[in-house]
């Protein structure tokens, strides 16, 4: 009757508060969804008495001087973990010299009046039978429960269960479930800038890219580039109009549609020149010129014979002579 009426006590005191900070949960609350939603408001009566001496980001309290989190709610060790990751953090690695101090502190926080006293830790054997590790990659070293660690139930257990009444480690098929324990992971750290997000690969590496659509600097600014989703036909290119919007556009001295394709612009085109010229045109321009054997004259207008043109009169008269001997010659006969 006294237990009950204290907790009774405790949940209207604490019931201000909850109501007052529920801002500072609940990106934890839609992560999780409404499985874990009943929970964590218990969870968060024991948080609140907490967080006042806390220099950790919510939801991470210091316990034992690290920036930690406990949740009550029983979970497999894969949900768990996830759980850990939507606070960008990763289930516990536990330093053997925590596991006593910290054990203790789980204990007199959870214990009573929920009675649990098992949560999942990031500690498993998944990768090589008995081989027990951490997500880092670092040994597991600690005290184990009599018996444990051995695969004596016959079934696959390759999760790492933290008994905090006894602080002793257990190993357990890893879809049973558990409450669990969070340390802050890469992201926790990281501040990347606008536009930007929070990466994780293998547990234990983080970094910052870029939004879609956006370029720059993840670790101060990306900014959004206009033509990130924009193809253009060939011969054109996109171009930033704004900062948010942009176009095809067809590349210097090409004409048609951007979006489709362009081609090669005919500067000759409607160009008319002069007798013996023609028209020539480079990518930006064109000219009239006067043909091979026509060098004198003004393009436009009239090209006339120079040289050369004397010259093929010449050979003209020379053939015409030789046809009249040749003729001549064939007439003896
Ligand atoms: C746990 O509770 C016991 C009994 O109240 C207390 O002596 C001990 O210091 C507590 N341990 C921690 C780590 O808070
Ligand atoms: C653990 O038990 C399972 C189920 O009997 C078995 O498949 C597995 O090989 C065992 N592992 C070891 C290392 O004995
Ligand atoms: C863990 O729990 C989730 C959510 O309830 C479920 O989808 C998943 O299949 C479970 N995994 C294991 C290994 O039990
Ligand atoms: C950042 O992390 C993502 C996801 O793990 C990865 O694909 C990418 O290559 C990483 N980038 C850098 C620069 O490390
Ligand atoms: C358009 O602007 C973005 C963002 O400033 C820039 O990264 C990109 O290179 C620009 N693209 C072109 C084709 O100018
Ligand atoms: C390009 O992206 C913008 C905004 O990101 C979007 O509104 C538009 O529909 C996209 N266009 C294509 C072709 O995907």
């Amino acid at each position: 009757m006294m237990r009950l009426l204290l907790s009774t006590m405790v949940l209207v005191l604490t019931g201000a508060m909850v109501a007052a900070t529920d801002k500072m949960f609940s990106p934890l609350h839609s992560a999780h969804g409404a499985l874990f939603e009943l929970q964590d408001d218990v969870h968060n009566d024991y948080e609140l008495e907490e967080a006042e001496d806390a220099n950790c980001l919510s939801p991470f309290i210091d316990i034992e001087g690290r920036c930690l989190y406990y949740n009550t709610a029983m979970t497999n060790w894969t949900s768990a973990q996830k759980a850990c990751e939507a606070i960008n953090g990763n289930l516990i690695e536990i330093p053997p010299e925590d596991q006593d101090p910290l054990s203790e502190y789980i204990y007199n926080i959870t214990v009573d009046p929920y009675v649990l006293g098992a949560f999942w830790t990031g500690g498993s054997d998944k990768m090589e039978e008995d081989d027990w590790v951490w997500l880092s990659g670092n040994p597991v070293d600690g005290n184990w429960g009599e018996d444990e660690s051995n695969n004596n139930t016959g079934m696959e257990e390759n999760c790492l269960m933290l008994a905090v009444g006894d602080a002793v480690y257990k190993d357990q098929r890893c879809s049973h479930i558990w409450g669990y324990l969070c340390e802050p992971g890469p992201c926790y750290y990281l501040t990347c800038g606008t536009n930007a997000q929070c990466f994780v690969s293998n547990y234990v590496d983080g970094n910052c890219t870029c939004n879609e659509g956006y370029e720059g600097d993840a670790y101060s600014e990306c900014k959004y580039n206009p033509c990130h989703n924009i193809t253009c036909g060939s011969h054109a290119s996109c171009v930033n109009l704004t900062d948010i919007t942009a176009e095809c556009q067809c590349n210097n001295g090409f004409t048609g549609n951007p979006e489709e394709g362009c081609s090669l612009i005919d500067y000759c085109d409607g160009v008319s020149c002069g007798e013996h010229a023609s028209c020539h045109a480079d990518d930006s321009d064109a000219e009239c010129t006067c043909d091979p054997g026509y060098p004198d004259g003004d393009p436009d207008v009239e090209c006339s014979g120079g040289d050369k043109s004397t010259y093929s009169s010449w050979l003209m008269l020379l053939m015409t002579l030789s046809v009249i001997v040749l003729l001549g010659h064939q007439n003896e006969y």
